[in-house]
């Protein structure tokens, strides 16, 4: 019995380390999510290709609703709904390219 109790109290302590642990590990990653996809669109891409993409976007994106702004979703929202709008768009891939290097360089921070 006093063993038991012994055991527990040590292994308490660790349980709840980890799970903060957790926590903060993947608050992390989320809060690297812009900048990595920024940084790795800025490898890619020139400043007048992501003004290109500045230029489809505002051509294409606001003809069925009016233009939503790069800064209104974060860059995980963003990557989700810019496949499926630039189909509607019927954007081909070099142009959605050029799209989604505007729109994730822009958006909302987190
Ligand atoms: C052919 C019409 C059409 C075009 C072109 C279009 N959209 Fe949309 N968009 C919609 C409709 C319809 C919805 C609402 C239903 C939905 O989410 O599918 C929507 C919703 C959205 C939303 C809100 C999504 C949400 O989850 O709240 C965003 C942001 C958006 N569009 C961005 C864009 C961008 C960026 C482009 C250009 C690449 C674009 N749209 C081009 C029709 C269009």
């Amino acid at each position: 019995m006093k063993k038991t109790i012994v055991l527990l109290t040590l292994c308490l302590p660790l349980v709840l380390f980890t799970q903060c642990a957790k926590k903060t590990m993947m608050s992390k990653t989320a809060s690297a999510t812009t900048t990595d996809a920024a940084a790795e669109i800025k490898g890619k891409y020139s400043a007048s290709q992501i003004a290109e993409g500045k230029v489809i976007f505002e051509g294409s994106c606001g003809k069925c609703h009016k233009l939503r702004q790069p800064a209104e979703f974060k860059v995980s929202a963003w990557e989700g709904i810019l496949p499926r709008m630039c189909k509607k768009a019927k954007l081909d891939a070099e142009k959605a390219a050029l799209v989604r290097a505007w729109v994730i360089t822009n958006a909302k921070i987190g």
